[in-house]
């Protein structure tokens, strides 16, 4: 099979290197790529939302199957493009533009939530037109706020306001100065919970699904949680306050209705869906629907998967996800990311990367990275994942921050203290 994989980042590489791997693979295109899917596959300088390119080349060299790793292109609606009549015969791994509405608005997620009964924040949507509402909501409820912009704001759009002050002087800047221009035109407040947060993985093909491994990132640039919010700085899988009582919960009050939701509302869905949860006395609440893996996210799960991901697309595919097992491995993954000086606020990139090949015992998977003159260089904030496996996560651990050692750019950063708080566990 001839695979097309939309995306440059370093779920990419770790989605690239897992497709590689699959029996059923002829060609592997990647699109944009970056300095480490090459080792998998072909980059092609397209871009993952130019659709009239990736018509072309999808015809040009037989594509079978169009994978979309990031969430743009599927809520610009990528999945409607494939359907019409020169293009139906390409599978494709996205879901259907409306479908990725439950990532692209906040306030479609939260309605969706809430007429199929998913346990949720309660909310209130926000626009110009009852922006008083909001300062009402400010004076009755105590600090902290959620303001979440509604739109795509590439991790940006959610702020925790301390005091009523700096809630409306946020909402002001999100509403009236559209901080995230059209995104922020409508918001979404939020009742604040208080939990450990947590992530749930599924394949999915709108009917039929598949439980993937879950994990936890760590959002914050520093140490101890501290700092301003980033990608993600690393992640673990599988969680280990989450017990089988707990998925079984999950399973029940939020996977099976959100699968019905889609289908009672006639939305399509052939891919990923990443449910971000939050753990509030014993009762777990989605915090947000994502309409695709994660990253760091997807550098700890799919390593856990023994499956061979064509596979788990084919059974999709052909209505047999019920009879697949993704060969979950009972090993836990630790990812630490690599990332440039400066990052998430400026930083210099171009910095030789160096020592790679000296990594033996963990996946390095490229983030930011692209080729200069034939040298490996730093081409973003976030650089490099290392992935490490162990029996247990302190093992995993150990395998990472050891292959992080040999190691080398030029203002390399990381966290130190990734999953560090379960070592015990
Ligand atoms: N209702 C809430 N209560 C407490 N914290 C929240 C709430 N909603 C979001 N957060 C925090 O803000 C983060 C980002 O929110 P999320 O909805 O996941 O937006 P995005 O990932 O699109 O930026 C969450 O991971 C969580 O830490
Ligand atoms: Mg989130």
């Amino acid at each position: 099979m001839n695979v097309l994989l939309l995306g440059s980042g370093g779920r990419e590489c770790a989605l690239a290197r897992k497709l590689r791997q699959s029996q059923s693979l002829s060609n592997l295109y990647i699109a944009p790529g970056n300095g480490g899917t090459l080792e998998y596959g072909k980059n092609r300088a397209i871009a993952a939302t130019d659709f009239t390119a990736i018509e072309n080349f999808c015809l040009e060299n037989a594509i079978d199957i169009l994978i979309c790793g990031p969430e743009q292109p599927a809520v610009a609606g990528i999945w409607d493009y494939f359907q019409k009549e020169e293009l139906k015969h390409i599978q494709v791994v996205a879901p259907s533009q409306k479908s990725a509405m439950l990532e692209g608005s906040k306030a479609f997620a939260k309605e969706f939530m809430t007429k199929n009964n998913i346990p949720t924040a309660q909310y209130l949507e926000i626009t110009q037109d009852n922006l008083a509402h909001a300062y009402q909501w400010f004076d009755e409820k105590s600090p902290p706020y959620v303001i979440k912009a509604d739109g795509l704001a590439e991790g940006k759009g959610v702020v925790l306001p301390e005091s009523k002050e700096e809630a409306t002087k946020l909402i002001d800047e999100f509403i009236l100065d559209r901080k995230f221009g059209a995104s922020s035109a409508k918001v979404v407040l939020e009742e604040f919970l208080d939990g450990l947060e947590f992530s749930v993985f599924i394949y999915t093909n709108g009917q039929q699904y598949v439980m993937l491994p879950n994990a936890k990132d760590y959002k914050r640039r520093f140490e101890g949680n501290k700092g301003l919010n980033t990608g993600g700085m690393g992640c673990i899988s599988p969680v280990p306050f989450v017990d089988k009582a707990l998925m079984e919960q999950v399973e029940s009050q939020v996977i099976k209705p959100t699968i019905n939701g889609l289908q009672k509302d006639s939305m399509p869905y052939t891919g990923f869906i990443y449910f971000g949860l939050i753990l509030c006395q014993g009762q777990a609440k989605v915090i947000e629907y994502n309409c695709r893996l994660g990253d760091p996210e997807t550098e700890v799960i799919l390593p856990r998967m023994d499956c061979d991901l064509l596979a788990l697309f084919q059974a999709g595919f052909s209505n047999q996800l019920e009879s697949f097992n993704p060969e979950i491995s009972h090993q836990s993954a630790s990812t630490v990311m690599l990332v440039s000086e400066g990052y998430p606020e400026a930083y210099e990139k171009g910095f030789p990367i160096t020592g790679i090949e000296n990594v033996h015992q963990a996946n390095v998977f490229h983030a930011g990275t692209t080729i200069k003159d034939f040298q490996l260089v730093t081409n973003g904030g976030r650089v490099l994942a290392v992935t490490g496996l162990g029996e247990n996560l302190k093992e995993a651990l150990f395998n990472s921050y050891d292959a992080i050692e040999r190691i080398r750019f030029k203002g390399m950063k990381f966290r130190s203290d990734i999953g560090f708080e379960f070592e015990g566990d």
